[in-house]
């Protein structure tokens, strides 16, 4: 069921989950202090337990409330990526809820740049757990039908339009002036690197990234994804659908055509694999992206749904 922002308000300060819009998926959201409410996105989710979620923020003042230690590199990544689709993975301060942080040391904390999303944070005063709002290992949500589609229409929905990112945020622990890479996103290595001026590292006391399983991000249909377009071709028949990056030589099955931009793509893809899923054929055939670092985090993405 679709619910204004002041329903949203309401029904959060009260214990309620509500799917709220980010910028890169649909979140299944809750109270972060409150473990009735987060055990319930668990519940809903059929995640287990001990993979933890990201607490979203108004602003960065607001990272004391929850991390025993801000380092100058970690304010730094926050200065230079949020709003954003960018995850910082800190200690935490000892009073963080063990379920939010599934037991782990450390808690994610992410300011999302939706404006409904900021307005929801603020008029609240709360912090928001909300990892994507759709069964575990299923296709994240974009758009608030998916949310419906996929978890019932019993859940609340915050409808805030198509995302504009389109994937899950780039997730990056630090600790002290060193950084590691736990979940590639839009914003890339790269970037990263730049701003913190110097490459990602070991950390003395290595840390987990729970969750991160190999089969994620999966339509319902069998899916493979093929480096070639001719190799892709050559299995399709007419119980196929095919995603096409690019023009080019095309496969006697129903076609979806991205074009060839990954900011484009990223945006579209779960909406368009949601479609595709939706069509009931026996498999999806899926052409892999080009070889490059913008590509990266799609493909990161794809893999998983194909596994
Ligand atoms: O873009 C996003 O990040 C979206 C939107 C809703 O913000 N959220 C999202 O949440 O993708 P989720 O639950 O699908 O993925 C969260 C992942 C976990 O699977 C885990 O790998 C990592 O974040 N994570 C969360 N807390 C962590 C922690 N304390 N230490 C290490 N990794 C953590
Ligand atoms: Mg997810």
């Amino acid at each position: 069921m679709r619910v204004d922002l002041q329903q949203a308000v309401r029904l959060l300060k009260a214990g309620n989950v509500v799917a709220i819009p980010t910028e890169t998926v649909y979140g299944l959201a809750a109270d972060a202090t409150n473990d009735e409410a987060l055990c319930q996105i668990y519940a809903i989710k059929q995640r287990p337990m001990d993979n933890p979620l990201i607490v979203h923020i108004a602003d960065a003042n607001q990272v004391s409330h929850w991390a025993a230690e801000f380092s100058p590199l970690a304010q730094k990544l926050a200065n230079a990526f949020w709003p954003g689709p960018f995850t910082l993975v800190l200690p935490a301060k000892l009073d963080v809820s063990l379920i939010v942080r599934a037991d782990q040391p450390t808690v994610a904390l992410r300011v999302p740049a939706h404006p409904l999303a900021l307005q929801l944070l603020k008029e609240s005063g709360l912090a928001l757990a909300a990892p994507s709002a759709n069964k575990f290992t299923q296709l994240s949500p974009t758009m608030a039908m998916h949310v419906t589609a996929g978890l019932g229409d019993n859940i609340p929905v915050l409808d805030g339009g198509a995302c504009k990112v389109g994937i899950e945020s780039t997730i990056v622990a630090v600790q002290r002036d060193d950084w590691q890479l736990l979940r590639l996103g839009m914003i890339s290595e790269a970037e990263i690197e730049s701003v913190a001026s110097k490459a990602s590292s070991m950390f003395s006391q290595p840390i987990k990234a729970p969750g991160q399983h190999h089969l994620h991000y999966s339509p319902r249909t069998p899916m493979r994804l093929f480096s070639s377009r001719d190799a892709l071709i050559a299995s399709a028949n007419v119980y196929s659908a095919a995603l096409l990056i690019g023009e080019g030589l095309q496969p006697a099955c129903q076609i979806f055509q991205l074009n060839k931009n990954a900011t484009d793509v990223a945006q579209q893809l779960y909406d368009t694999l949601h479609k595709m899923d939706a069509l009931n054929t026996s498999e999806l055939l899926i052409e892999a992206p080009p070889n490059a670092p913008e590509w990266l985090a799609i493909l990161d993405r794809l893999t998983r749904a194909a596994s």
